[in-house]
């Protein structure tokens, strides 16, 4: 019970922060760090097919994404990879947030087929 009141507590958290995230922000951020001369200039046709697409992606899952290649292998849900490690490090929570955001405003081919 304690464990499903702590995921509750942390759901309604994350979720809190991408709420108060700023897509134009989140857009100066990615043109900041020049995140799409890899993932490439619409998001959704990077340099490389191994290069995910993020246009359109939620932002939730984004922003989980990038805290984890922040973590690293410090923790069992970090990720692992040198170049994202790397791009991650300066950015805050809340820079996150909003290239989040950003990012899932774009539209993009990620869809849920029924
Ligand atoms: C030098 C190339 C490069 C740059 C620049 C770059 N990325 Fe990436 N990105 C990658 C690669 C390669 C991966 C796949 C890594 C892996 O296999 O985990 C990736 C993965 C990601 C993922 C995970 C997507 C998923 O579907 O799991 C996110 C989110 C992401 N990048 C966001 C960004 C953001 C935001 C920036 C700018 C701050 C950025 N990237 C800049 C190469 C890059």
């Amino acid at each position: 019970m304690k464990k499903l009141l702590l995921a509750l507590v942390c759901c309604a958290v994350s979720t809190s922060v991408l709420a108060a995230a700023d897509i134009t922000r989140g857009a100066e951020l990615a043109k900041k760090y020049n995140c799409a001369s890899c993932h490439g200039a619409d998001y959704k046709t990077p340099i490389d097919p191994s290069y995910p697409k993020l246009a359109g992606q939620h932002a939730d899952y984004l922003a989980h994404a990038l805290r984890s290649y922040k973590r690293g292998n410090k923790s069992i849900s970090g990720r692992n990879n040198p170049i994202m490690a790397g791009m991650a490090q300066p950015l805050s929570d809340q820079d996150m947030a909003d290239i989040s955001v950003y990012l899932q405003s774009l539209p993009g081919p990620l869809v849920v087929r029924k």
